[in-house]
């Protein structure tokens, strides 16, 4: 795990969709140690509050790391504002325990929203490894669907949903997953990773099945080492820390009600701060170079 002072350099940058957008960033030391299913911990300038962005890919060669990212808060919002050139105060990482990537003959990679480019890597390791990849994404409408190209590339079969129907299947991944398996598809492991409400239900989905399923958590994180307890889960009775034990647990031993009520704990304040920040962008400003 790299811990650096110095600041990391955009050198890319892309609007992926409304909101969501994905920015490679200069980070030699990262790029060198990143595995599929590992994340690091930001924090955009010095006001700014440190979260987890999970590593959608990363480069030895040229030194980068890609981020992609939801704008929901001022942190994501501070960050989409920023330009190629501009830079990131502190990048931490990689943390978390990569994804196990065993030959288990066939996978179904299930990606929700933003969670696709969290999946992408994962599909592409899988499939390196030798393994049958079917992969499920999906999006509330077409224009928000990402990553369908780069999961097309790794993938022997792909599935997209739509919430509204505007692009394939209409109904959520879970729904299809569902289908397939009454189809007659044959999983022996199932990866999930989008937001709580998906991989519950996909938990939901495969557990009569007895499919192993995993889930990739994304909690509330701070200090991303295990010592601050801000992403404590409940895994099969017991309280682990996402940062350090996971990010990954078997899916039908995650509490997810307990999770979504934890995520949501800050909810009212991250929504005032929002409020607070929009309306003083010009006097509080971002780090530009
Ligand atoms: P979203 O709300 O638009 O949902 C994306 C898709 O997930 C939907 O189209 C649907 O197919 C599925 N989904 C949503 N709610 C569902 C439900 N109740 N039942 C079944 N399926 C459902 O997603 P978004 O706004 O892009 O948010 C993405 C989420 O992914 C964020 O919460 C983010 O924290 C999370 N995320 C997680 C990781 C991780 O490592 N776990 C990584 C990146 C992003
Ligand atoms: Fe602090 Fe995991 S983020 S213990």
């Amino acid at each position: 795990m790299i811990r650096s002072g110095r600041m990391y350099k955009i050198v890319e940058r892309k609007d992926l969709a409304p909101r969501i957008k994905l920015v490679k960033v200069l980070a030699p030391e990262i790029s060198r140690k990143a595995r599929p299913g590992q994340f690091v911990i930001l924090r955009v300038d010095e006001r700014g509050e440190r979260f987890p962005l999970t590593i959608a890919d990363w480069d030895p060669k040229d030194g980068t790391i890609t981020l992609v990212f939801l704008e929901v808060g001022v942190s994501t919002r501070k960050l989409g504002e920023l330009r190629e050139g501009d830079v990131i105060l502190d990048i931490l990482g990689p943390l978390g325990n990569p994804t196990e990537i065993k030959s288990h003959s066939v996978v179904c990679v299930v990606g929700g929203g933003v969670g696709i480019a969290a999946a992408y890597p994962i599909a592409r390791a899988f499939k390196s490894a030798g393994n049958k990849v079917i992969s499920i994404i999906g999006a509330r409408s077409a224009n928000l669907l990402i990553f369908e190209e780069e999961m097309r590339a790794f993938s022997d079969e792909l599935y997209i949903s739509t919430d509204d129907g505007t692009k394939g299947y209409k109904g959520f991944v879970s729904d299809v997953l569902r289908v397939l398996i009454q189809k007659g598809y044959r999983f022996d492991m199932v990866y999930a990773v989008g937001p709580a409400m998906m991989m519950k239900a996909v938990a939901d989905v495969t557990r009569p099945y007895g499919i192993k399923t995993i889930a990739s958590l994304n909690p509330i994180m701070v200090d991303g080492m295990g010592m601050c307890g801000a992403c404590r889960v409940m895994v099969g009775g017991k309280t682990r820390f996402a940062c350090v034990d996971g990010p990954e647990f078997d899916a039908h031993e995650v509490d997810f009600d307990e999770l979504i009520k934890r995520q949501m704990t800050f909810f009212r304040e991250e929504k005032d701060a929002l409020k607070y920040w929009e309306a003083n962008k010009g006097v509080l400003g971002g780090m530009r170079t």
